[in-house]
């Protein structure tokens, strides 16, 4: 069953724990933390404090999505708050390979993101025996409510040709400007986690869950 990751960078930060609560009876869900400093991405979100509070009242995996530019440094830092997966973005990093192994020390999974201008080829294809996730961005990161890019597509076909090639499973999640019309595409070509922000907060908390199983 596809994964599908609430971005929580939509949801009401004035009531996040009744927003985080409105989705405990749904199975197979992540909560995606975009995690911004300024710098990498023009935005600014939350940090440790927040999750750490997070991880206290929910039991589904924290997915946390570094858009920073050098994410090696919160590697430690932020390892003792209960996150299930650590991705960094490819674009920020030089030994890559690295960080990887750094991560996966201290995390159960570690992922990989490339922007949309980031081809996949510019991942050596050994890197992909060595991660857990692969996140595809389908808007340039750094806020929500941005517009999908067609695009990229293509890019999720080939990742999921270099992980049938490899007999691999790492997961290809794909985040940006996801909805009901563009998710069925995804999941055809490959996608087995979908992040969605705007699509399933822009509503009434109670409507939450519905959304979750529309896009399923
Ligand atoms: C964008 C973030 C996304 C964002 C997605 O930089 O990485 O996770 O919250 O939001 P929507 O689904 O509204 O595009
Ligand atoms: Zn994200």
């Amino acid at each position: 069953m596809t994964i599908i990751a609430p971005s929580l960078l939509s949801a009401d930060f004035l009531n996040l724990q009744r927003d985080v609560e409105h989705f405990n009876a749904a199975k197979n869900l992540w909560f995606h933390l975009d995690l911004m400093d300024g710098h990498y991405v023009p935005n600014l979100t939350f940090g440790k404090t927040v999750l750490k509070d997070l991880h206290k009242v929910t039991n589904h995996k924290l997915d946390a999505h570094l858009m920073v530019s050098n994410p090696q440094d919160y590697v430690e830092v932020l390892s003792d708050i209960g996150i299930h997966n650590f991705t960094f973005h490819w674009e920020t990093v030089s030994h890559q390979d690295c960080l990887v192994r750094e991560i996966k020390k201290l995390y159960p999974s570690v992922g990989i993101s490339l922007n949309p201008a980031t081809p996949i080829e510019m991942i050596p294809t050994y890197i992909f025996d060595h991660i857990d996730l692969l996140l595809i961005m389908s808007v340039n990161p750094g806020f929500g409510g941005q517009s999908f890019i067609d695009g990229v597509i293509d890019k999720i076909k080939k990742a999921k040709k270099i992980r049938d090639e490899r007999n691999l499973n790492f997961h290809i999640q794909v985040d940006g400007g996801i909805n009901d019309k563009n998710a069925p595409s995804l999941v055809a070509a490959g996608a087995s986690i979908l992040v969605a922000g705007s699509y399933i907060f822009n509503t009434t908390p109670s409507e939450y869950l519905r959304r979750v199983n529309s896009l399923r």
